[in-house]
């Protein structure tokens, strides 16, 4: 196992660096299996609750979610139907639906319950106040 690439979206200020650099990991899942490396992407508080924003990991663009109750998902950035900014969508605890054309795609697996294809689902987890996405 080898350290993780670490990258910030925006600069830092002196004091304020992300966390303690992720190790990397195989994350297995049902519909699209993301093997790849943990990236600290961002600071939780980068993100207002029941809000997304797009960043870059990895040289991945990623749209990261906070969700209400503290939770946090990750997907890429562009909506598989026509490039719509997934990270303006709006969400509930099952689904996050596109801003442009209102269809919807699943947490737990990407998959669309409006029949378009899938969406890419990235794990992400929170670690010392930053954001860390498997791309
Ligand atoms: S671009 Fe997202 S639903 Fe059409």
């Amino acid at each position: 196992m080898t350290a993780a690439h670490v990258e910030t979206a925006r600069p830092t200020t002196p004091g304020t660096e992300l966390g303690t650099p992720a190790t990397e990991v195989s994350t297995p899942g049902p519909a699209a299996p993301v093997r790849g490396k943990e990236h600290v992407v961002g600071r939780v508080a980068d993100i207002p609750s029941g809000e997304g924003r797009a960043f870059v990991a990895g040289g991945v663009q990623v749209a990261v979610f906070r969700m209400r109750d503290g939770s946090l998902h990750a997907t890429q950035a562009a909506c598989p139907h026509a490039g719509g900014p997934l990270a303006d969508g709006q969400t509930d605890v099952d689904v996050l639906v596109c801003p442009l054309h209102l269809y919807a795609y699943r947490w737990s697996d990407g998959a669309s319950t409006s029949g378009a294809a899938p969406v890419r689902v990235y794990p992400v987890r929170e670690q010392d106040g930053a954001f860390v996405v498997t791309v």
